[in-house]
């Protein structure tokens, strides 16, 4: 079977952010048919329309980036009930030029991460709204709301088997789920 490369897009910024260890986490989980690589997101300007007709080289690099993967496996912290404004970010400018969009198609996955005991239940939804406009099919089940997750870690090493458990039973139905939707 070929190996599929994922892309992960963490919606936090934050170094210690609980989001990128549970998808560094997940990328040493990952079974040998998925190869996950987190591309930032950090260095995309807020996106201006008035810039589509020469838009920052950060973003032309971005969108060709995303263009590369197979599939791409959200992490995203919530924000008053919503993604954080980072995220919507990177998805409104890999969505452009319009019909051009760099997500389409592309099976995903989303998980949402809090230490917080909703798990990013809103967060996670209001993704996947998104989701539906930009024709990615995302993995209905497992759904993955990970809370209370700030006492899970040891620096980057989860140590809470429950979670670790879960995290490689999500993995493994997405690697499932990328091969079905995959080209
Ligand atoms: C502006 C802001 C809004 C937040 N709103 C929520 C929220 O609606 N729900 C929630 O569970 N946590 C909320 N939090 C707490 C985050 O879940 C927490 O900061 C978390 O650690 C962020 O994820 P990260 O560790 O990956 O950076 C908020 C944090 C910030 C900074």
């Amino acid at each position: 079977m070929a190996t599929r490369k994922i892309a992960v897009i963490v919606g936090s910024l934050r170094k210690e952010s609980f989001n990128r260890k549970v998808a560094k986490t997940l990328a040493l989980l990952a079974p040998p048919t998925l190869e996950l690589e987190i591309v930032e997101i950090g260095q995309l300007a807020l996106y201006n329309q008035d810039d589509d007709p020469s838009p920052p080289a950060t973003y032309l690099e971005f969108r060709e980036k995303i263009k590369q993967f197979d599939g791409v496996l959200f992490c995203t912290p919530e924000y008053n009930r919503s993604v954080p404004a980072a995220l919507k970010n990177a998805i409104d400018v890999g969505s452009r030029p319009y019909g051009q969009s760099a997500w389409n198609g592309k099976p995903c996955g989303v998980v949402s991460v809090s230490p917080g005991a909703t798990g990013g239940f809103g967060a996670n939804h209001h993704l996947r709204q998104m989701l539906v406009f930009l024709n990615m099919p995302a993995m209905q089940q497992p759904e993955a709301y990970l809370g209370h997750i700030g006492d899970q870690f040891d620096g980057d090493n989860l140590t809470n088997d429950r979670t670790r458990s879960f995290l490689q039973n999500y993995i493994d139905a997405f690697a499932t789920w990328v091969e079905r939707h995959a080209d």
